[in-house]
């Protein structure tokens, strides 16, 4: 099959290659891969940044699995011992294992769900990773209707998707995006916009029970002023670069916490089926819709990479179309 690897890191080490057919084991899915989202997450990998983290990337010269893409959305063709979700035919979407920027993709049993009949393919493959994150942070802030969120990279994966929910539970939802976005965002259910390049938010006087972070790398501190006492910052700006990128703030949650009169955390999203069909339920209902705003051929999905690399300005998401 075709697939986009990379054997080290660095952005002129990718490139699409023939590799064998991957084999499902045990409580592995094969699925014909119709359309892949493109994550942050892809860049992290394919630069290997930041740097801290190569080890945990499968390796200090190259990432392993050495296929990119982690999300998808296609058909199962054939399913490994033990799976009794999944069978030929089935058509699902979710996480795949071993990369799914590819014609052919291996997913565990328990990170993957029908797609809702309500989803396009393309569509559908734009919900797992940031629709997952959005769900997690938001269920992490036990959000109640009435309450006032910030949420920041608004128009983005994740943020376009808590916008919906968040609003949906009856939070009156501030975006954080660029003027481009905010029509765009206020669509989605977000009572008002701040547009990041006029205006500081956290510089402001408006206060929020709950601030979600997903871009601007803002400081903790200044995220803080912004919550009333006993309010929620949600860190999950994973976009700095260098030795350590986020992490000195994602270590300094719990500490930054005990000292301060607001509450700050981070959640690392897991790969959850069960969430995939709490979000696809948010679909059926007519409460949550993916937006996707450009689709790149395999052979092109290296540019689908470099938008979201970094301080990256996608508007929903992106999705690579491997068959
Ligand atoms: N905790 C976890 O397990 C987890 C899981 C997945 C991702 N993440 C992290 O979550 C972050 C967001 O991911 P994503 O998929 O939503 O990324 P994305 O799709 O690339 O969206 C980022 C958004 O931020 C906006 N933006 C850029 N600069 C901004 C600024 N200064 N202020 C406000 N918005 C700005 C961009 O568009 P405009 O500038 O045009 O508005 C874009 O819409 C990433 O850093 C990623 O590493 C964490």
């Amino acid at each position: 099959m075709r697939a986009l690897t990379q054997d080290r890191y660095g952005w002129d080490a990718l490139a699409v290659r023939e590799v064998p057919d991957p084999v499902p084991g045990t409580g592995q899915v094969l699925v014909r891969v119709h359309a892949a989202g493109v994550n942050p997450y892809d860049w992290h990998f394919a630069e290997g940044q930041p740097l801290v983290a190569r080890p945990t990337m499968g390796g200090l010269r190259g990432p392993r699995p050495p296929v990119r893409g982690a999300d998808l959305a296609g058909v199962v063709v054939g399913t490994g011992p033990d799976v009794t979700a999944f069978a030929p035919g089935d058509e699902v979407f979710g996480f795949g294992s071993g990369g799914t920027f590819a014609e052919l993709a291996l997913a565990a049993e328990d990170a993957l769900a029908h797609r809702p009949a309500e989803l396009t393919p393309v569509e559908a493959a734009a919900v797992p990773m940031a629709g997952v994150t959005a769900l997690q942070h938001l269920r992490e802030a036990a959000l109640a209707a009435g309450q006032r969120i910030a949420i920041t990279g608004a128009g983005g994966g994740i943020g376009h998707l808590a916008v919906q929910i968040a609003a949906a539970r009856g939070a009156r939802v501030t975006g954080v995006c660029s003027a481009g976005n905010a029509e765009l965002v206020r669509e989605l259910g977000a009572a008002e916009t701040v547009d990041y390049a006029r205006e500081d938010f956290t510089a402001g006087r408006r206060r929020f029970d709950v601030v979600l972070a997903n871009a601007g790398r803002y400081p903790v501190r200044a995220l803080g002023r912004v919550v009333v006492p006993g309010g929620l910052v949600l860190v999950n700006d994973g976009s700095k670069e260098g030795l350590l990128g986020p992490l000195p703030d994602l270590l300094s949650a719990p500490l930054v916490s005990r000292f301060s009169p607001y509450r700050v955390r981070n959640v690392t999203a897991t790969s959850s089926g069960a969430d995939l069909a709490v979000l696809a339920g948010l679909v059926t209902d007519g409460v949550l819709r993916p937006v996707v705003s450009a689709t790149y051929p395999l052979d092109q999905a290296v540019e689908a990479v470099r938008q979201v690399a970094g301080h990256g300005h996608a508007r929903g998401k992106l999705v690579v179309t491997p068959a």
